[in-house]
């Protein structure tokens, strides 16, 4: 590359870095102009405003089925990265009996366990959503 073109590159770049810095200031502008709050209310359904939705149900119980279509199929439907499989009775009772139990295996996923995050990415399972999970994947 000789000089001439080293200083069209230079200037191209510039123009493309003037061109993107306007454009994104564009979208700022048009996210600025958008409405300050918008109301949700609970039991109306608010197109658009699902996180908001999800969020205020947090505190109700959710169903075993639900936590672990969410978040424990990932690794426990094909037994990913060694986890113990859905209805494999024997892995989870073999578990089961090193942890002391249901409540062992409870503890275990609350903290996480090598591989397996902690509460297995439902951070907000509480510890009865969890046992649920558990005690339907293992059947125990
Ligand atoms: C990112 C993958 C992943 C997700 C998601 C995941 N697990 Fe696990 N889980 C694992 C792995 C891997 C193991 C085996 C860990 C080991 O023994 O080394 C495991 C083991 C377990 C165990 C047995 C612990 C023990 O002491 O042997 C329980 C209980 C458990 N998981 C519950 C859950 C629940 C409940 C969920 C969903 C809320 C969940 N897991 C989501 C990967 C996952």
């Amino acid at each position: 590359m000789n000089l001439n073109n080293k200083i069209l590159a230079v200037i191209a770049l510039l123009a493309w870095w003037v061109f993107a810095a306007q454009a994104s200031s564009r979208d700022d502008l048009a996210k600025r102009l958008e409405p300050v709050g918008q109301v949700c209310i609970q039991g109306k359904e608010c197109p658009g405003m699902d996180v908001a939705a999800t969020a205020g149900s947090t505190g109700g119980a959710k169903s075993p089925d639900d936590v672990i279509g969410k978040h424990c199929n990932a690794c426990h439907g094909a037994g990913l990265l060694g986890a113990p499989k859905i209805g494999d009775s024997a892995d989870w009772s073999k578990r089961a009996k090193e942890q002391g139990g249901l409540d062992g295996l409870l503890a275990k996923a609350i903290t996480g366990i090598n591989s397996m995050p902690p509460k297995g990415t439902c951070a907000d399972c509480s510890d009865d959503d969890l046992k649920g999970a558990i005690k339907k994947m293992s059947g125990l």
